[in-house]
């Protein structure tokens, strides 16, 4: 009955239950009072909607406050990932990264069990020479856009079918445009 002693440990706060839809209030009656021949007859009550007050909902896991350089009119014409990486956490990225390094070097020409990442981005698909990639990854014609980049950082058994990289996948975005932006930080 170990397990007790875990749950012991485990008392998270419930969040305060968001407020019940309240019923509208009630809505002023309209005026009865059908004064004989009114010559005004200012029917236009203008029912005031009580704006629904926003209940602002702090971002729980607003972590690192998103540093916003000049990326946004550059985000007008290139995709929002491309975006997401020219204004991406490189510290974070680095971190990420040690999910790769056991596999990935950054430098040039230094494979290990995957080849070198160093300039992967716009690099053609599985072209690193000396290095056998499955015939998966090797299928795939183009190169390795961000945004080609992050579908296959994403799952990439979903994206490379037979490929020999044994990773699960980065689940979250801004991990992947982390990473990207760190990679390519590095090849500079
Ligand atoms: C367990 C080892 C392993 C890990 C961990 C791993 N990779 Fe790979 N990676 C490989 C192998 C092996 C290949 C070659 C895949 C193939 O040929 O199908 C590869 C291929 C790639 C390619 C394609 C390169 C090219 O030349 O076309 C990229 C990009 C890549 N990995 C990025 C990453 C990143 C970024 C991470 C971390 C988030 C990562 N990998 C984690 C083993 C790994």
């Amino acid at each position: 009955m170990a397990y007790l002693d875990q749950l012991d440990g485990d008392t998270y706060e419930m969040a305060a239950p968001e407020a019940m839809e309240e019923e509208a209030a009630a809505e002023p009656a309209e005026a009865e009072t059908e004064m004989a021949a009114a010559e005004e007859n200012v029917a236009e009550e203008v029912t005031a909607e009580e704006p629904a007050v926003a209940e602002v909902d702090p971002a729980p896991e607003a972590e690192a406050a998103a540093e916003e350089p000049a990326a946004e009119e550059a985000a007008a014409e290139a995709s929002g990932f491309v975006a997401m990486v020219a204004s991406a956490d490189v510290a974070n990225g680095e971190k990420v990264y040690k999910k790769c390094k056991a596999c990935h070097a950054l430098e040039d020409g230094q494979n290990r069990v995957g080849p070198h990442l160093f300039n992967v981005v716009d690099r053609d698909i599985a072209s690193v020479d000396g290095f056998k990639y499955s015939d998966g990854l090797a299928a795939i014609d183009g190169n390795w856009t961000a945004d080609q980049l992050s579908a296959f950082l994403t799952k990439p058994k979903d994206f490379a079918p037979g490929t020999k990289m044994s990773f699960a996948g980065l689940r979250k975005e801004e991990d992947r445009a982390a990473v990207i932006a760190y990679i390519q930080s590095a090849a500079q």
